[in-house]
């Protein structure tokens, strides 16, 4: 079975499920892009454009992550855009843990089904989702990390956080410009961040000294 039909039989079987913020919402929106994707962006969750369409990032923050994506010379088509929740919260408030913990496995199994190489968060909801809860964005923001289930991740700045507070817009610009980067070395099978490349400069110090 093609991913696609994977993404669309999850969606099927999540949407007959009775789900938390389902009753404030016009519809789900589970996120769209390419099943094979290499990059995959996880926002928090939908707003009041998203809800009205059914796609993710289509409002204002929307139109600045597809620009984002245009930067380093992507299309929104190439990539898959999700969010932590799939209903939008009443009046566009944050999601509340048990709506995380919800929405969680669904949003899991779309990691399983498309195995991106790369997992961009956006936000800190995605970001506790993938990488813990007690990181602080403003630290790690722009880093590469890879997560216990050994999946690498780059934390990065909600794009609507950006359209509030303006300095964030460059950080967010150079932090895209570290995305193709870090894909390459994925691919290469490379260390994807300094703590991953001095173990594997320790490990090859061992072994250079067996012989
Ligand atoms: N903000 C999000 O986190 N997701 C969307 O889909 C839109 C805005």
């Amino acid at each position: 079975m093609s991913k696609q039909q994977q993404l669309d039989d999850l969606n099927k079987e999540w949407s007959a499920k009775a789900l938390p913020l389902q009753a404030g919402a016009t519809q789900a929106v589970p996120g769209e892009g390419n099943p094979d994707a290499d990059i995959l962006f996880v926002g928090e969750g939908p707003g009041k454009d998203e809800d009205e369409q059914g796609r993710p990032f289509v409002g204002a923050a929307g139109k600045f992550l597809t620009n984002l994506i245009g930067s380093i010379g992507l299309k929104r088509e190439e990539v898959f855009i999700a969010n932590m929740v799939k209903h939008r919260p009443p009046g566009n408030r944050d999601p509340l843990p048990e709506e995380l913990a919800a929405y969680a496995p669904w949003l899991d199994r779309q990691v399983a089904i498309i195995q991106p190489k790369l997992i961009v968060t956006l936000g800190r909801y995605s970001m506790a989702h993938f990488l813990g809860e007690t990181l602080s964005i403003s630290k790690i923001h722009g880093q590469a990390k890879r997560n216990k289930k050994g999946q690498v991740v780059i934390p990065m700045y909600h794009p609507a956080a950006a359209l509030y507070r303006g300095n964030l817009r460059p950080v967010l610009l150079a932090d895209f410009q570290k995305i193709l980067k870090v894909l390459a070395l994925i691919t290469q099978g490379s260390p994807v961040n300094e703590e991953e490349d001095q173990k594997e400069a320790v490990s090859h110090q061992k072994q250079a000294a067996l012989f």
